[in-house]
């Protein structure tokens, strides 16, 4: 393998280059701090590589996303989402088997513990649905605890991570249901996913809900979009927190924090928001654009851009096809889908968001979807979270089964004061 050379001072380095499946390659700097004393300085990770990772695969020039080599378009046309939790967890496709084993495990896993659901009455209606998700998330090691043992990946790991998949369904729509103050409604032996989780989220006792299959394949497909991403913020926190060893429920309580920031998974919220502005509250779309290239400000246009991608997200792409199907299908008078198509289009020839690569991301298209489905705003980013748990939890276990296995500890360049001594109070 191909090195690359470090001249510093007056001496020369040899660093190892490592190539990944897809020729992508990187510096090994393992050893430079102990060859040279030098670390590196790179602020967001934007060319820094935490891991090798066999999980998912990402061409942001080429708008290519794979999940374990699996072309996105494929499994969102063709597969189930929990099929492509499986995938990303253990590797493969399940066998018939295999999916009726983990499909009767996610229902088995389905409920919560009662004392569970009395956490509700201390939150308040207005809270928001992230906060009670990370919150009943991190309490689920208090009702399933376990300590962490030499054989914790093959007795415990595949009980938690459908508990985690299935159970935040459940934590999900009963934060809906406590938010309007109505009835809980437990889930149903006999449905399937994203029917089930349907079912809990608007079914009632004097209104029963009619599963539409066209709805239940929107949802999979949107499921299915966002269920890993590579080292993203959420993930990488997820890694981050997990390498302590802490237990696999606050890691990704850790992650579902992380997710909620409006320049991450919280976009898709924040994306409806600003096209219900420029619909209800008269912003105009060019004065929206005009206050995103605004450097005196932090405002970014929501749903544009993305870290990787420099080119349509592939993801943007399946979601926009499928908002047009359903809004049609349906026939929903849907304003705000107008509203985003006109919004795309002046972005997409506007020079300062071309010079720039941004284009529509995940986040733009989906609460659309979302909401034409009944879900309200402030549950899309919950929707996210549902979504990536399984990367979540594949890249927690890629992380724990890698040797060796070593705890995340960043460096830094001190700019702080240099030694000085304390100073008594009659003389500062
Ligand atoms: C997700 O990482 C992932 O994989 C995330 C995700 C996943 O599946 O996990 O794909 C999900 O989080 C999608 C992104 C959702 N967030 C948003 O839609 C919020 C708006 N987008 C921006 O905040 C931004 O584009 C980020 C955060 C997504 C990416 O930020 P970067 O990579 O740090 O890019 P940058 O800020 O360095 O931008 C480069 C330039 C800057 O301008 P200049 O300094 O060069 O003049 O582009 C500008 C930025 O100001 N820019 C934007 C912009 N995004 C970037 N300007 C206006 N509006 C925007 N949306």
């Amino acid at each position: 393998m191909s090195e690359a050379i470090l001249n510093l001072e007056d001496k020369s380095y040899r660093l190892p280059v490592v190539e990944g499946t897809e020729k992508e390659r990187a510096i090994d700097i393992s050893a430079l701090r102990d060859m040279t004393g030098y670390i590196t300085l790179d602020t967001g990770y934007q060319n820094t590589g935490s891991c090798m990772s066999s999980i998912t695969y990402i061409d942001g020039e080429k708008g290519i996303l794979r999940y374990r080599g699996y072309p996105i378009e494929q499994l969102a046309e063709r597969g189930s989402f929990t099929e492509t939790c499986f995938l990303l967890m253990y590797g493969e496709l399940p066998k018939d088997e295999e999916r009726k084993a983990f499909s009767a495990k996610l229902t088995e896993s389905s409920m919560i513990h009662e004392d569970m659901v009395r956490f509700f009455d201390g939150f308040p209606s207005t809270a928001h649905p992230m906060a009670i998700l990370s919150t009943m998330v991190n309490a689920l090691s208090v009702y399933y605890p376990y300590f962490y043992t030499d054989d914790f990946m093959s007795q415990t790991f595949d009980t938690m991570a459908t508990r985690l998949i299935s159970k935040i369904r459940t934590i999900a729509a009963y934060s809906y249901k406590h938010s309007i103050g109505k009835p809980f409604v437990y889930p149903k032996h006999d449905l399937r996913y994203c029917g089930n989780f349907l079912h809990m989220m608007f079914d009632s006792p004097v209104k029963p809900y009619e599963i539409h299959p066209e709805i239940e394949k929107a949802l999979n497909v949107l499921l299915i979009l966002h269920a890993d991403h590579e080292q993203n913020c959420s993930t990488s926190t997820v890694r981050l927190v997990g390498s302590s060893m802490v237990n696999l429920y606050s890691s990704i309580c850790a992650g579902i924090c992380a997710l909620w920031g409006p320049l991450h998974g919280g976009a898709n919220q924040h994306v409806i928001e600003m096209l219900e502005d420029i619909k209800d509250e008269g912003v105009s779309i060019r004065e929206y654009m005009e206050r995103a290239k605004d450097k005196s400000n932090k405002f970014k246009l929501f749903g544009f851009g993305h870290r990787v991608y420099k080119n349509y997200d592939p993801r943007a792409k399946i979601l926009k096809e499928h908002c047009t199907v359903l809004i049609n299908k349906f026939g929903i008078r849907e304003p705000l889908i107008d509203i985003a198509l006109e919004l795309e289009d002046a972005v997409l020839h506007d020079d300062y968001f071309v010079e720039r690569k941004l284009y529509p991301n995940i986040d733009f298209y989906s609460g659309i979807l979302y909401r034409a489905m009944g879900i309200p705003t402030d549950m899309y980013p919950v929707m996210f979270a549902i979504g990536r748990m399984p990367g979540w939890i594949a890249q927690w276990k890629e992380m724990h089964d890698t040797v060796p296995f070593k705890i995340g500890r960043p460096r830094q360049i001190y700019t702080g004061k240099t030694l000085r001594d304390y100073v008594d109070m009659d003389r500062r």
